[in-house]
């Protein structure tokens, strides 16, 4: 795969600097990222944009979430403005120019494009809108990447059932539609779904993400089978339709904890979390056989029947639904944040997603912690599912869509830059030493903005914005001057 020459020599200097416990001086040294590697940053529309209501947008989930205003986001804060990158999508643009990234991953907002949120009114407004920003992208040769859907889908099709409903399989696929057929010619990768598996349990499962549905054991399962049609829909669409002309990919995103037994020789217990998380949404689309694992099946089967049920909670593809996804797929994007350890034991609401494993989630005590309550700082995690992802399906080309740390807002950041070198040491570590097939990496984010339930109280950006002056002025923090110089040289330069 990287087998070339000069790969060869930067695994051996990588190993050499690394077994020495610290990387030389030289910047000559340092280990270099491999050629065409594309290095990124990520945002997405609700987080970032505002205008929430400008021209003829429809409302979405997260409009009608932050606007109920009783304390289920953190300070009241909402994406009334956020960012306010409606308007500073050019500034947005120059940083990343500036700072020497080549991509940016963004998304589209759903109601913006399609304000009822149908296929029958598309909105010359919403739909200018991202043809301006790409063209500003390409005018600085940043590559998009698009994701058409992150979490903001038009409040009126949630009133009509949302995820737990099948008929959202082909509402996506005719807003899939019209993205490629708009941004097709100019954006030649695209991920449906950003991280189904959080949508169904934190907007379907626990309820504390929109639309805030509670339905333990029951919509989780649901939304996610949906969601993986809908992601078939819209990959399937985008073959049958536009491959042939617009010459593109559509990948298929995982939101990827890594799971590490307590007990490394525990295989049953890391099988299971595997399983139930990575599995559960991959196994249909990245293995031989499609569907969910057997081991999936079998233990929600046995439990649901245990609780009385009179068929299993896990819902069942029909076969030509199962061969329609098998495939599905161009490139898997992964987001990876963090690691939990695993061992056998009883935890979650009966029933729920989380007590059908029968599998205890834990930290470590002595591992760092973010701003964020479920964000530990654990390198060797990265390498590790990283592996384990590649081995189990076949080692396709990943690109890691999403890796970011919170705190409150530093400007002096070095435990971010810390973050940023530490995984990224892994990944390299997992391409040239494992051979996994990673082509690229977006960091988690480009600049601060609206983090969902906990609102602006933790920051991921590498670029400050100041949400309390009307210019939402951004100040680039000491990551985002670390990230100029890695950039500039393609290598790791220590965090110091
Ligand atoms: C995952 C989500 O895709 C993104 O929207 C979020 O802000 C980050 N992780 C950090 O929580």
């Amino acid at each position: 795969m990287f087998d070339t020459v000069s790969l060869r020599f930067c695994v051996f200097l990588f190993l050499a600097t690394a077994a020495n416990g610290e990387f030389a001086k030289s910047h000559e040294e340092y280990p270099r990222f491999p050629p065409n590697f594309v290095l990124g940053v990520a945002t997405a529309a609700y987080q970032i944009e505002g205008a929430w209501n400008v021209s003829d947008k429809g409302e979405s989930i997260w409009d009608r979430f932050s606007h109920y205003n009783d304390g289920r986001i953190f300070n009241n804060d909402t994406g009334d403005v956020a960012s306010n990158s409606y308007y500073q999508y050019k500034e947005d643009v120059a940083l990343i120019k500036k700072l020497g990234f080549t991509s940016y991953r963004f998304s589209v907002s759903w109601p913006r494009i399609l304000p009822t949120g149908f296929a029958n009114n598309v909105s010359q407004d919403g739909v200018n809108y991202y043809h301006n920003l790409i063209d500003e992208l390409l005018a600085n040769d940043i590559e998009p990447l698009l994701t058409i859907y992150h979490w903001d889908h038009p409040q009126v099709l949630e009133d009509a059932g949302g995820w737990l409903s099948s008929e959202m399989v082909d509402w996506f696929g005719d807003f899939a539609r019209v993205v490629y057929r708009e941004y097709g010619a100019k954006v030649k990768r695209f991920i449906p779904i950003n991280e189904p598996t959080s949508i169904c349990i934190n907007g379907y499962t626990t309820g504390i993400d929109a639309p805030g549905k509670k339905l333990h054991g029951i919509g989780e399962y649901l939304c996610i089978h949906n969601t993986i049609k809908a992601h078939a829909r819209a990959y399937r669409i985008y073959e049958n339709e536009f491959k042939s002309k617009q010459r593109g990919q559509v990948g298929y995103m995982y939101s990827a904890f890594a799971f590490m037994p307590e007990d490394p020789n525990d295989v049953l217990t890391a099988e299971i979390a595997f399983e139930f998380n990575a599995g559960w949404t991959l196994n249909p689309i990245y293995s031989h056989n499609g569907d969910y694992p057997e081991l999936v099946k079998s233990i929600v089967a046995e439990k649901s029947k245990q609780q009385g049920y009179t068929k299993s909670r896990l819902p069942e593809f029909e076969p030509e639904w199962i061969e329609y996804i098998r495939g599905a797929s161009d490139f898997l994007a992964v987001n990876h944040y963090t690691t939990r350890l695993v061992k056998p034991g009883q935890s979650g609401i009966v029933p729920s997603h989380e007590n059908d494993q029968s599998v205890v989630q834990f930290i470590d005590s002595s591992w760092k912690k973010a701003a964020s309550d479920w964000l530990e700082v654990v390198p060797k995690g990265f390498r590790y599912i990283l592996g384990e992802l590649a081995s189990k399906y076949g080692n396709p080309p990943m690109y890691v869509t999403e890796n970011g740390f919170s705190d409150t807002g530093l400007l002096h950041d070095f435990d971010r830059i810390k973050y940023f070198y530490d995984y990224l040491k892994e990944m390299l570590l997992a391409i040239y030493v494992d051979g996994v097939n990673v082509q690229g990496y977006y960091l988690w984010s480009i600049i601060d903005n609206f983090e969902w339930r906990r609102g602006y109280s933790e920051k991921f950006g590498i670029v400050s914005v100041d949400f309390n002056h009307v210019n939402k002025t951004r100040t680039l923090k000491d990551s985002a001057v670390w990230w100029q110089t890695v950039l500039a040289e393609r290598n790791l330069v220590p965090a110091e």
